[in-house]
């Protein structure tokens, strides 16, 4: 790892003839599985065919078009919901063990509830998940990645604590309709975005911007609904087929520059992820103890009559533990941190920025390639990977996402350095113990990039929008991953 730092903050010219002295082909364990991921409203379109009703991306992009940066929307997006044989066909060009994709709540349930089933939304999975079972394509199933239905939004979405039971009868049909063929499920993508960037502030729908009190009412009830799900399928249907049920974690890693500053970094930690993976990975379940003490003396300061943290119950806290087959992570980014109180101001910066009173920052060194989105700090996911080992006792850990954003082109040469990096830190972590099993590159092909649009391109495959067809081109990326994945081998 010390390696890495120094080879990611020197000029990627020198790095290469660092990499030819250090050359080395690093092999990955036998069973070890790779993937691709997408999302449901990043790909699929049709977004009122054959019975779907709005979800709350339909619900934001049309009623706000330049909301999204280039005023666009998922309207048609990939087309996936036409083109899903040339999604398949990139799989098995790949060489795919499984790929992950989401399912679209109301495209199965046009009323969210489970009172009427979209017969033609089912077909659709139905022959996505049969086309892929055709070719030992493996489905990961994340049931809900970020697209509500609107109406559940205007009954408070995630803040209102009945969605536990709303988000468990879907989940429950989901199970009952495609569990006899799929063995991996993920119950939620990125409970931090959803929450924070969701009801925190407005960078991602609903676009609520309630700080500080809607992104933590989000986290309970989230945490209780992921329970729930999981309940569910470890009580009704997991001797079906013997299958794993998770939830997908996004972690940024937070470093210190300074010693000073180590406590803050995990502080900031805490704060971010560790708030989802402490209840559900922790012996003792719950919050973590620093977010629920800093948060409880920010808001007594502030005249809150009690924290604006709700509580779990003994018997929630019970509830939630242990609920989780894997620890699915997505990592991007790093940060470093410094505490600095006097600096913030609460409706200005981030939640956890104002109730820990630290400041994050990066070096522009980190940054490779036009796109403001990816940093190149591998020896970030290293460590990420060595503190959830040793915090949660080892756990099982899915790599659930991680990926380059370039502007477009076919010749992603800064993709292929971070891809082969990332992978490479990654072993270095399994070479020290973490029991990593699989990893899942974001994307598979170029998508809706949210409030982003189309502007960063995610792809192993291009994807060409002037195209009726959306038009999918392997990357020189794709071929790279392609030789990994046949090889089992990464030749750095
Ligand atoms: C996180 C999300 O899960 C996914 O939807 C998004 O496109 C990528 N990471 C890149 O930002």
């Amino acid at each position: 790892p010390m390696f890495l730092f120094v080879c990611s903050s020197i000029v990627i010219g020198e790095c290469k003839i660092i990499n030819n002295v250090r050359h080395e082909v690093r092999k990955f364990p036998e069973d070890f599985l790779f993937g691709t991921a997408t999302a449901s409203y990043q790909v699929e379109g049709a977004w009122d065919k054959d019975g779907k009703t709005e979800n709350i991306w339909d619900h934001v992009t049309l009623t706000n078009p330049c909301v999204v940066k280039d005023c666009s929307n998922g309207d048609i997006a990939d087309d996936s919901y036409h083109q899903y044989k040339r999604d398949v066909e990139m799989m098995r060009e790949l060489g795919l063990d499984f790929y992950r994709f989401s399912l679209s709540w109301t495209r199965i349930l046009p009323t969210s509830f489970p009172d009427k089933i979209n017969e033609a939304g089912v077909q659709y999975y139905n022959n996505l998940i049969d086309e892929m079972l055709k070719y030992n394509i493996k489905p990961m199933i994340t049931l809900f990645h970020w697209d509500l239905p609107q109406k559940l939004q205007e009954m408070g979405g995630w803040t209102n604590p009945e969605i536990v039971n709303w988000f468990a009868d879907y989940a429950r049909i989901a199970f009952e309709l495609f569990g006899d063929r799929v063995t991996d499920w993920i119950t939620i993508n990125e409970p931090h975005q959803v929450c924070y960037h969701g009801y925190g502030d407005d960078s991602l729908a609903p676009l609520l911007n309630i700080k500080g009190v809607a992104d933590y009412l989000c986290a309970k009830n989230l945490l209780l609904a992921h329970a729930k799900a999981y309940h569910i399928y470890d009580k009704e249907f997991r001797s079906l087929n013997g299958g794993k049920i998770f939830i997908a974690l996004s972690a940024q890693w937070y470093d210190a520059e300074y010693e000073e500053f180590v406590d803050a970094a995990k502080e900031a930690n805490d704060f971010t992820w560790a708030i989802y993976s402490h209840p559900i990975f922790s012996e003792t379940g719950d919050f973590p103890p620093v977010l629920k003490e800093y948060v409880a003396q920010k808001s007594a300061e502030q005249g809150f009559y009690r924290s604006r943290l709700p509580e779990f119950t003994e018997e929630e806290i019970d509830y939630v533990r242990g609920t989780s087959d894997y620890f699915g992570l997505n990592h991007y980014l790093t940060y470093y941190v410094y505490r600095n109180e006097s600096v913030v101001n609460y409706y200005e910066s981030p939640s956890f920025e104002e109730d820990m009173g630290v400041i994050t920052y990066f070096y522009d060194e980190w940054k490779i390639g036009e796109s403001n989105y990816t940093k190149f700090v591998p020896w970030g996911f290293y460590k990420l990977l060595t503190r959830i080992r040793e915090d949660y006792g080892n756990p099982p850990v899915i790599i659930t996402e991680n990926g380059f954003a370039t502007r477009g082109g076919l010749n992603d040469e800064d993709r292929i350095t971070y891809y082969r990096h990332y992978i490479s830190a990654m072993l270095d972590a399994m070479e020290e113990g973490s029991d990593v099993r699989a990893y899942t590159a974001w994307s598979l092909m170029d998508n809706f990039e949210w409030l982003a649009g189309y502007t960063e391109r995610f792809g192993l495959y291009q994807v060409d929008y002037e195209s009726p067809e959306r038009t999918r081109t392997p990357r020189k990326s794709a071929f790279v991953y392609k030789q990994i994945l046949r090889t089992r081998e990464l030749d750095m």
